[in-house]
């Protein structure tokens, strides 16, 4: 992990001397975080109309999504969690997005764990958006199944209220049940991004995460980056390389924030589960 760490920083160095520096959190104005300083005005009745789901404990384990309830497998997605809430408030994020540079690096993995980690903690509201539309997996990690697909709720054909389901009383999930044949269409289309506004806007969630594609093996996770506040990057300790991630965090630095890199699949940790954040 130093050495991941070192080379980074090298690779920042590199670019910074180069006069492409990457933009620092806190140097960005937030114009999208619509709850803001009005914490208290959650509307409880809205969030209490969709539907809840119990998810399979099975399924999540085979995913390896342990967040649920505190044990040592949950140790680094709580500590994960913790951060990323800090950062938000301290940045007045609300908007974020996980991807990577290639896939299955772990991003539906940190995205499943985060959003059952902010069902410990009743007070937050979040919700969890699956946008891998070519290679959705979070329906499965939970072993649910909507009868609609978010993507039916981006073209308008169904309530946001009437595909997303709760897990908890301040958590909802929108799952991805079918793959789409051209995700780009559905990803940057300027319907999707008034409806998650509106969304935004009735429920006023404290965060919106966003499970999307691998950077640099399409193009819709670039197109989507300009409408969240802030990326979390996730490398895979045996699969991605330093440039790589530089490659990511370059591009994402050019429309949204980096939250941070979360370094997934260590083998040699102490307790063998590894993430590093
Ligand atoms: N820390 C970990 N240790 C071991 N295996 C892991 C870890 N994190 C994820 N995995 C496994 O790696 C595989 C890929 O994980 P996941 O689906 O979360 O990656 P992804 O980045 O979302 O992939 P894709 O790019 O296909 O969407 C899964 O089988 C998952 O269970
Ligand atoms: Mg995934």
């Amino acid at each position: 992990m130093e050495k991941l760490q070192a080379a980074l920083a090298r690779a920042r160095e590199k670019r910074d001397n180069d006069g492409h520096p990457i933009r620092k959190a806190t140097s960005r104005v937030p114009s999208r975080n619509i709850r803001n300083s009005v914490q208290a005005d959650i509307n409880t009745d809205l969030w209490d109309n969709i539907p809840m789901f119990e998810p399979q404990e099975k399924k999540m384990h085979q995913s390896r999504i342990y967040a649920g309830e505190v044990s040592p497998e949950a140790k680094h997605f709580d500590i994960l969690r913790t951060k990323l809430l800090l950062e938000m408030r301290r940045n007045d994020w609300t908007r974020i997005a996980i991807t990577s540079a290639t896939p299955g690096c772990g991003k539906t993995t940190t995205a499943c764990n985060l959003i059952t980690g902010f069902g410990r903690q009743p007070e937050e509201y979040g919700m969890l958006f699956d946008m891998d539309f070519r290679r959705p997996a979070v329906s499965k990690a939970f072993g649910a199944a909507p009868a609609a697909s978010l993507e039916d709720v981006f073209l308008g054909e169904v309530g946001f209220a009437n595909q997303a389901l709760r897990m908890h009383p301040n958590t909802s999930v929108s799952m991805t049940t079918r793959a789409v044949a051209d995700p780009a269409r559905v990803i940057l289309h300027s319907q999707t991004a008034e409806t998650l506004d509106q969304v935004q806007n009735d429920y006023r969630p404290d965060l919106m995460l966003f499970d999307m594609p691998p950077v640099l093996v399409s193009d819709e996770t670039r197109g989507f980056l300009k409408l969240v506040d802030a990326v979390l990057i996730v490398a895979g300790a045996e699969s991605s390389t330093v440039s790589q991630v530089d490659e990511v965090e370059r591009e994402v630095a050019q429309y949204s924030d980096v939250a941070g890199i979360i370094l997934n699949k260590c083998r040699f940790m102490e307790d063998d589960y590894g993430y590093a954040y």
